[in-house]
């Protein structure tokens, strides 16, 4: 399959960026996509938003009500943690889909457009995101759809904690803002929206009947 970039430069890598609420199913579809694209022998690299580096686990700590905040400096260290994301030099992800190679993310710069604009308006949200936007734009995003009572169910399933944004009425809100920075920016971004209620799956098919196209350009 030929290697083909959004701005039609041959060798530049593929970067898929997956998104939805929490509880959405997002990294079991980063997981199973990995899989996929190994089947089909293309390397690729999964990576996730806030990251493992020093910025990401701060905000963890943030995010568990270990430390306080104001809502503006958490944003901003989001943004923060997304430019060492992509350009830290050990492992910057920019560097890395340059060179060609596939990189998925469990969120990107939409999880701030929905996540932050509450507190914020979203277009302060956007353009304090403006340079990771100039750096990276991803091929494709794909939002995994459900519903907030859904998305609680599976969080108090499976977790033993909560975190700062995991409460219904958040959740709800979250999905609208997702709708709305998706219609903001429909014509600058590559946005599949896929049903997050099937099984696991179910969805990875559909991701990857609407993704695979990609690679084969
Ligand atoms: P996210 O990364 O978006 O928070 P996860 O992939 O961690 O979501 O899934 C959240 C929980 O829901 C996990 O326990 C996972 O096993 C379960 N899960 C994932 N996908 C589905 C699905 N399609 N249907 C039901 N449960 C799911
Ligand atoms: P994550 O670990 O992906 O949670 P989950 O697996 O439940 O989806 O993300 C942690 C939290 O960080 C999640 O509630 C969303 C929030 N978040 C922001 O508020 N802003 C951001 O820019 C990002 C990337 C995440």
């Amino acid at each position: 399959m030929e290697n083909q970039g959004q701005d039609g430069t041959k060798n530049k890598g593929k970067f898929i960026a997956f998104e939805g609420i929490d509880g959405s199913g997002k990294s079991t579809q980063v997981q199973l996509l990995a899989e996929r694209l190994k089947e089909n022998h293309i390397d690729c690299y999964a990576t996730m938003e806030p990251t493992h580096a020093p910025i990401g686990a701060f905000l963890r700590e943030i995010l568990m009500g270990k430390r306080k905040a104001d809502p503006r400096v958490t944003a901003a260290l989001f943004a923060a943690d997304r430019l060492d994301h992509l350009l830290n030099e050990e492992d910057g992800i920019a560097a890395k889909v340059a060179a060609g190679a596939t990189v998925i993310t469990d969120r990107y710069y939409f999880s701030s457009y929905a996540y932050h604009s509450g507190d914020m308006p979203m277009e302060w949200v956007i353009g304090l995101n403006e340079q990771s936007r100039e750096v990276l734009r991803p091929t494709v995003t794909v939002f995994i759809d459900i519903n907030a009572d859904t998305a609680m169910e599976r969080i108090l399933k499976n977790r033993d904690h909560q975190e700062l944004f995991e409460k219904k009425s958040k959740l709800a809100e979250v999905r609208m803002n997702y709708f709305e920075a998706f219609d903001k920016l429909k014509d600058t971004e590559e946005i599949i929206i896929v049903d997050g209620n099937g099984s696991p799956k179910e969805i990875a098919e559909e991701i990857w009947e609407a993704v695979k196209i990609y690679w084969m350009e």
